[in-house]
């Protein structure tokens, strides 16, 4: 029935339709798989960092021949890719072949005069390109193709939900618009390593990585940009081999505790940031937070920033999300959509607050997928017990050990599809005892709850930590009683299929634009159904469905 739903849903014409049904068959299950990361997360964050060092941001004119600008820059060395972007001006991210090529340009690039202001003369790899003289307009000006740095709009992804093939084909399409691009990736990684630059400036040596969504896999077009400050690299490069009967170390101020460190780095790097870093405005030091962190926009790329240090284990736990996204196509697709759908309906927020977060949703989701039968994503106990020696990893006391060669990880024997996990996520969800059980995906099953937040999710690696613990009652009751629409919705479709009514949205699309879903599916229901009253009418729509397949079976 999918396909007559579809004809008659889509905007477009039914041959048309028909040529993108015979273009597309297939390419809903490797549409995601493509993108699937499969090499180790600390191979890529080596390989990204490498090749953003070997990176530079230029600010254009906004009329400016592609053709000349590159054999101005080639000039330095040879240009290994190129792209530009708008964000207020037209921007370029070049990568170079070599390092010396980034040098050579700064040798050639001067600090501006500005007249009545003085310039700080900060040396960074983030320039602006002037014309001595206007292009020619005919001759010159080919016009420049930008790559797009944000999410579709929800116009145009209705659009595109409503003319998939099925609730899978919906999913997986969700997951191609909004995942990060190649182009989006390597701005984060330049970003970062912009920002190490000027941190150099006090910790020579010192890494700026980025973690969270940025590189767990699960990052949306224009999510924050989290970035970890790593100053114990510059200890692993200190520490010589101990010779003779002299062990030489640096005379450093002391301070009382590790937090007080962290505040005081912090706010020196947020100073210098504020006062110097090309491109970094509205700044604000959060330093007495339970993670101290420096917040500030990245105007050039876009980027909202929240850099911490001191901040291992994050990092951890984005290479343990990312191998959990590598391990089955399904993973991605049913985060992207649940962090979509939380968002659609205001259950998550860009500011801080009592709201479910997204990471605490991705660990909702991985929790659910380990409770399948059979699992399709082992426990983190699971994954400790197939590390090896080189695996093992204990940060602050904490055991962080897993295996980190996935190809080590047997694939999951469930065949399940993307529509019915979906539909089984929000029973689930809709239906869980948060009142007494609090969600592990280390052990993989519920236990009890240590303590009385209405939300328990324990953090992997900090296992006395409530990732969620921010959380206030009437934000879950909202997401159960959303959770319970929303499977309420899936499981009325189904027994609607037979008559595929007009141009009403459908599957995903139904769930995710919170005017439709609350002016029309419900609204022609009349009245929003209470909580309990769906609970209990997807009960009986699901007992009568199990008698009836009984019934055929038999
Ligand atoms: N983190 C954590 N405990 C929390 C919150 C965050 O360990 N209570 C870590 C996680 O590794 C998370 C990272 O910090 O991925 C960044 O946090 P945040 O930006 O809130 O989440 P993201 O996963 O980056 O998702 P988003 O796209 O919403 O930024
Ligand atoms: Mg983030």
């Amino acid at each position: 029935q999918r396909p007559l739903r579809r004809l008659l849903s889509c905007p477009g014409t039914v041959v048309a339709a028909l040529g993108k049904e015979e273009q597309s068959s297939g390419s809903a299950e490797t549409g995601s798989e493509d993108r699937t990361p499969k090499k180790r997360f600390s191979e890529v964050q080596k390989e990204r960092r490498e090749q953003a060092q070997r990176t530079v941001l230029i600010h254009c004119p906004n009329k400016i021949s592609e053709k000349k600008f590159l054999k101005y820059l080639s000039q330095h060395g040879p240009v290994n890719s190129h792209f530009f972007y708008e964000s207020f001006g037209l921007y370029a991210v070049v990568e170079f072949s070599q390092k010396e090529s980034v040098a050579s340009l700064q040798n050639v690039t001067r600090t501006p005069s500005l007249g009545t202001e003085a310039a700080i003369p900060f040396r960074s790899r983030y320039f602006n390109l002037k014309l001595k003289t206007p292009l020619n307009q005919t001759s010159e000006q080919s016009s420049i193709q930008c790559r797009n740095q944000s999410s579709p709009s929800s116009k145009k992804l209705f659009e595109l939900l409503c003319c998939a093939e099925s609730v899978d084909d919906q999913l997986n399409t969700l997951l191609r618009e909004f995942q990060l691009t190649e182009e989006n990736s390597k701005l984060r990684y330049l970003t970062c390593s912009l920002i190490e630059d000027v941190a150099a400036a006090y910790f020579p040596g010192c890494t700026v990585r980025p973690f969270g969504s940025s590189v767990n896999s699960f990052g949306k077009l224009g999510c924050d940009l989290d970035m970890f400050l790593d100053l114990d690299e510059i200890e692993n490069f200190s520490t010589h081999k101990a010779s003779g009967n002299f062990l030489m170390e640096f005379q450093v101020k002391n301070v009382p505790s590790e937090r007080i460190a962290t505040q005081k780095i912090l706010s020196v790097i947020g100073e210098c940031l504020d006062h110097f870093g090309p491109g970094c405005v509205g700044v604000q030091k959060i330093l007495n937070a339970r993670c101290p962190l420096v917040r500030f926009s990245h105007q050039a790329s876009g980027f909202q920033c929240d850099l911490t240090t001191n901040n291992r284990i994050a990092l951890k736990s984005s290479e343990l999300l990312y191998i959990y996204g590598a391990l089955d196509s399904r993973v991605r697709a049913l985060v992207f959509s649940i962090r979509c759908w939380a968002r659609a309906h205001s259950l998550t927020s860009s500011i801080p607050g009592a709201w479910i977060t997204n990471f605490s949703l991705t660990v909702m989701v991985i929790f659910f997928l380990q409770r399948r039968s059979p699992p399709i994503l082992p426990t983190l106990d699971y994954l400790k017990t197939l590390a090896d020696a080189e695996d093992k990893c204990i940060i602050e006391g904490h055991n962080c050990t897993f295996v980190r060669d996935f190809n080590r990880i047997k694939p999951s024997g469930n065949a399940e599809t993307l529509e019915l996990l979906l539909k089984e996520f929000f029973e689930y969800f809709g239906n869980f005892a948060f009142n007494k059980n609090s969600i592990n995906i280390r052990q993989g099953r519920e236990q009890n709850k240590p303590e009385s937040s209405p939300l328990h999710i324990q953090n992997p690696f900090e296992t006395s930590l409530n990732i969620s613990k921010n959380v206030s009652q009437s934000q879950l009751q909202k997401f159960i009683d959303l959770a319970r629409e929303s499977a309420w919705i899936l499981h009325q479709e189904d027994r609607d299929r037979l008559s595929p009514s007009n141009n009403q949205p459908w599957g995903l699309a139904a769930l995710l634009l919170p005017s439709v879903a609350n002016s029309t599916s419900l609204a022609k229901k009349k009245k929003k159904p209470a909580s309990e009253r769906i609970k209990n009418l997807l009960e009986s729509i699901k007992s009568s469905s199990t008698e009836n397949s009984t019934a055929t079976n038999g």
